[in-house]
């Protein structure tokens, strides 16, 4: 007994419920400000109804709030429309667009600036007890397209290394509340990137690929006034090659936080081209220079010590000619006197060309002979002065070269009979 008025409490009270449903229908707040020649879209909704799940629609417009409306399109009825608008809701250009049961979109693709006004939302009732809102309205704005985007064409060829400035000059006429942003991309073949966006609240969005080169500052903004402006790309490389793009984008703001995009308009800024840089370039040719310049330096430094060595080795041979003439004549006069006293001498003269080794003996006591009264035939400066590390090391190359010539011994040339008379 007690649990059968229990059930009948909660029966009683979900039917009162039911009864005291009351429909609600929904469209943004608005005001929407659109552009005119730009697609409108405009969203009704109805909820808290009872009958079928799937509710119809009737889309009006009245010049004023409580003006006379005319009928635009239907979601159930063909004849519905006004016939002053069958051109156009025949053509497409204005349709009734089922999202859900409970909600279509009002679509005019190429908004007119007659078009401004109210829209009303009519949902025909299926409830038992005719009970809330059936309509609703909002006021549509349709403003002039003055958004005007404006790039300076950048420089067809960098160099790299250097900056690229991207300057773009993105304007519109102010009559109603609405915001700018500006976009930055490159074209390389069929694909494009974006780069930057900035705005329409002031805020940076980086492409996928510059957001660590924003952030290390590599690619920085600079907003100058009156929409004018400028990305520069720090430090470009052959990747930066491409074709910029500068796109503006005219916003609004609607209650409800939503940002929509209204107009746009993207312009090509130009070509641009990287080259190696002269810096660049001019490191490798200083590389190259310096190079070249130390090969030149050993040259240089190997005929001087050539030529010294050669005046050293002409003073020798002049020397060792000398010595060998006295030799030859202390010989002459042994034999002729019969008194082989110096066998050094004596060998060395019956040596057979090529044969090194008594010669060998007979130069390392030259070579004595030579520290002994070293340079004595030399005024100091006469020629430039070999490193003293390499003067006991000066004769030996004219030994070797001495070793392969039997006597008498190579001319000497002019300058080497001046040295010897110095
Ligand atoms: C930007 O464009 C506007 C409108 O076209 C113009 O008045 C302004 O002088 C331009 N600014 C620059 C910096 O080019
Ligand atoms: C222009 O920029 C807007 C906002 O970032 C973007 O939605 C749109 O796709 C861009 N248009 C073109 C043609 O790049």
């Amino acid at each position: 007994m007690k649990m059968d008025s229990c059930l009948f409490t909660l029966v009683f009270g979900l039917s009162m419920l039911g009864g005291c449903l009351a429909r609600v229908v929904t469209v943004s707040p608005g005001p929407l400000i659109r552009v005119e020649g730009q697609t409108v879209s405009i969203r009704c909704d109805v909820t808290e109804y009872s009958g079928p799940s799937e509710q119809d629609f009737e889309w009006a417009m009245s010049k004023e709030a409580n003006g006379k409306k005319m009928n635009i399109i239907s979601s159930f009825d063909t004849r519905y429309s006004n016939p002053l608008l069958r051109k156009r809701v025949a053509s497409g250009d204005i349709s009734v667009v089922r999202l859900k049961d409970n909600e279509v979109e009002l679509k005019i693709a190429e908004v007119k600036s007659t078009d401004a006004g109210f829209y009303w939302c009519q949902t025909p009732s299926t409830d038992s007890v005719i009970s809330g809102n059936y309509e609703a309205k909002v006021q549509l704005t349709v403003i002039l397209n003055t958004l005007k985007v404006s790039p300076l064409t950048p420089p067809p060829v960098v160099p790299e290394g250097s900056d690229l400035t991207l300057s773009c000059n993105v304007t519109r006429e102010l009559s109603h509340p609405t915001y700018l942003s500006v976009t930055w991309s490159v074209k390389r073949g069929a694909t494009s990137e974006e780069i930057l966006t900035f705005g329409p609240q002031g805020d940076v969005v980086t492409g996928a690929k510059y957001t660590r080169r924003y952030a290390d500052g590599g690619i920085r903004l600079v907003p100058g006034k009156n929409g004018f402006f400028e990305l520069v790309i720090s430090k470009v490389t052959t990747s930066d090659e491409g074709t910029y793009e500068c796109n503006g984008t005219e916003w609004t703001y609607e209650n409800g936080g939503k940002w929509i995009k209204i107009v746009e308009s993207t312009k090509e800024m130009g070509t641009v081209s990287v080259t190696p840089t002269e810096k660049l370039l001019g490191s490798n040719t200083w590389i190259c220079v310096g190079a070249k310049g130390g090969v030149v330096l050993v040259l240089i430094i190997v005929v001087i010590v050539c030529c010294v060595r050669s005046k050293q080795k002409k003073r020798m041979q002049l020397k060792d000619e000398e010595e060998l003439r006295l030799a030859w004549t202390n010989d002459q006069q042994h034999h002729q006197h019969n008194h082989p006293s110096d066998p050094r001498h004596h060998r060395c003269q019956q040596q057979p060309a090529g044969h090194t080794g008594p010669r060998q003996h007979r130069s390392k006591q030259q070579r004595e002979q030579q520290q002994q009264h070293p340079r004595a035939l030399d005024p100091p400066g006469a020629y430039p002065e070999p490193s003293p590390r390499r003067l006991p090391q000066a004769p030996r190359p004219v030994d070797k070269t001495d070793d392969e010539q039997p006597p008498p011994l190579p001319q000497p040339n002019k300058k080497a009979v001046k040295i010897q008379r110095v």
